[in-house]
């Protein structure tokens, strides 16, 4: 879909957004027939008109203005890219209402709901709305290009983290890096493999991998748009997470696929970044393995020493996310950088704590923690910050060696996983976020369609605009 900014619309279709019923002039002829619009948030009205530059125009209701919140925006724009595409409509315009960033929200709505997955269907009837006209009196190129970005990333990341283990392997992970790498000049990548890994004492990491015939990937990518701030970026990337010798239930284990998540926002904030040429430095990292059983698989009660040097045993194989994490944020811990971010589908406690409407925030650093619910409110995906007190951290000593990687109780269970992350950051400021509820749509959503959801790279994305916004 293409994106541009008009005074005036041709096409097929222009649809107009406000508040409630109050539909603008352009729709008094119709008054009559459209008696029964009661102007609830999404709902929708359109009427063919004759001797303008399009043919029909439609009218998507934001619900009352006093429950209004910014995403309706978004959510409207996906409504009228769905009205289109069962109406076989192609150029369609939106006249941009009069509310603070609408041009930005409804450009990424557009996007996002215009994204279908269809890479592996040998025939699709599936048709890409081909222009969307924004219209305004000024020009809004501007917006329309963060907008974009923004949108088109988080698709970019949908397409790769809906492919499943048997196609993304952790090989094919470093090889689309080094892809973006390719594209993006200011983006330079490096991957190791196991071997570098063992030289690295990247033995936590190591652990995960032993039970797959595929080779685990540790991959770096740094962006440098300016020498400070300088941030790390860190993506738990289980490409598929049986959970090893402690097996999962075999009951949606497919979905175990998007384990990925975290890494694949990693990639995909990598790519809004380089487009939208920030102002800062990032080092990026993603640790890419299967979690499989076997004959080669790690055993609970196994014991490995982390790259930071501390004894890690593992109880649990199926609490491997934060074993790969361990190492690799302890590697960027080293760098001494402003900060780490940290992603991860890394407990299912978290989808108890907080639904699939929050992602959990963790911080040793209440200024970070902010900027990150401020970039999570403006993404629309927001999050919740959860406590690391030492008490938790008690809980996750080891009798035989100075961690364990679940606690003996299983309570706190998203808390307590942070808490042993938090072993691995030494004193650099940190914040970790828990996406588990987040990696996939399973109800039909207004700009979103089922599957991969692409969440966290406008999450990391707005948080990274921030923070070079702060360095002004
Ligand atoms: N990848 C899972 C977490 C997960 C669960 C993500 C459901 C998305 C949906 C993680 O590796 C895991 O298995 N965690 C265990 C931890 C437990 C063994 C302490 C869990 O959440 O059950
Ligand atoms: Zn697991
Ligand atoms: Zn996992």
């Amino acid at each position: 879909m293409k994106v541009i900014s008009k005074r005036k619309f041709e096409g097929d279709m222009l649809f107009y957004f406000g508040y409630g019923k109050q539909m603008p002039k352009e729709f008094a002829e119709f008054k009559q027939d459209a008696k029964s619009f009661e102007g609830k948030s999404g709902e929708s009205y359109s009427a063919p008109v004759k001797n303008k530059g399009y043919s029909r125009i439609a009218f998507v209701s934001l619900g009352d203005k006093k429950e209004f919140e910014p995403d309706f925006l978004r959510r409207a724009a996906g409504t009228a890219v769905r009205i289109s595409k069962s109406m076989r409509k192609n150029k369609i315009g939106f006249s941009v209402p009069h509310i603070n960033d609408a041009t930005k929200l409804l450009t990424e709505g557009a996007i996002l709901a215009d994204y279908k997955f269809v890479k592996l269907k040998s025939k699709s009837e599936e048709k890409q709305i081909d222009t969307l006209t924004l219209v305004s009196a000024s020009d809004l190129s501007k917006q329309i290009n963060t907008g974009r970005i923004l949108a088109e990333s988080q698709n970019y990341m949908r397409e790769l983290n809906e492919l499943p283990a048997n196609l993304m392997t952790p090989r094919k992970v470093a090889e689309e890096a080094v892809k973006l790498g390719k594209k993006y000049k200011s983006l330079s990548v490096k991957v190791y493999d196991e071997r570098a890994l063992k030289k690295m004492k990247m033995d936590t990491l190591l652990s995960v991998s032993k039970g797959s015939t595929e080779p685990p990937r540790f991959v770096v990518i740094e962006y440098k748009g300016a020498k400070k701030p300088f941030y790390c970026l860190m993506g738990k990337g289980i490409t598929f997470d049986s959970g090893g010798i402690s097996l999962k239930p075999s009951k949606n284990m497919h979905e175990m696929k998007y384990d990925k998540s975290g890494a694949m926002a990693v990639l995909g904030a990598m790519r809004a970044i380089a487009e939208l040429k920030l102002p800062l430095r990032v080092m990026a990292a993603m640790a890419l393995t299967e979690n499989m059983p076997s004959g080669s698989a790690q055993k609970p009660g196994d014991i490995w020493k982390s790259h930071n040097g501390k004894t890690v045993e593992v109880l649990n194989t199926d609490a491997e996310g934060r074993l790969v994490m361990a190492d690799s944020l302890s590697y960027l811990a080293e760098k001494k950088p402003d900060g780490i971010i940290d992603m991860a589908t890394l407990t299912g406690a978290v989808i108890i704590a907080l639904g699939k409407h929050a992602i959990g925030l963790f911080s040793n650093d209440d200024k970070l923690a902010q900027t990150i619910e401020k970039a999570g409110n403006n993404a629309h995906e927001r999050v919740w910050r959860l406590p690391l007190w030492k008490d938790y951290s008690e809980m996750m000593k080891s009798d035989v060696a100075d961690l364990k990687n679940v606690s003996n109780t299983g309570e706190a269970g998203s808390i307590t996983a942070a808490v042993f992350l938090k072993e691995f950051v030494d004193d650099v400021k940190w914040a970790h976020l828990d996406i588990a509820g987040f990696m996939n749509i399973t109800n039909a959503h207004p700009y979103l369609d089922k599957g991969a959801s692409g969440a966290g790279v406008r999450l990391l994305t707005e948080t990274f605009i921030l923070f070079s916004e702060k360095k002004k």
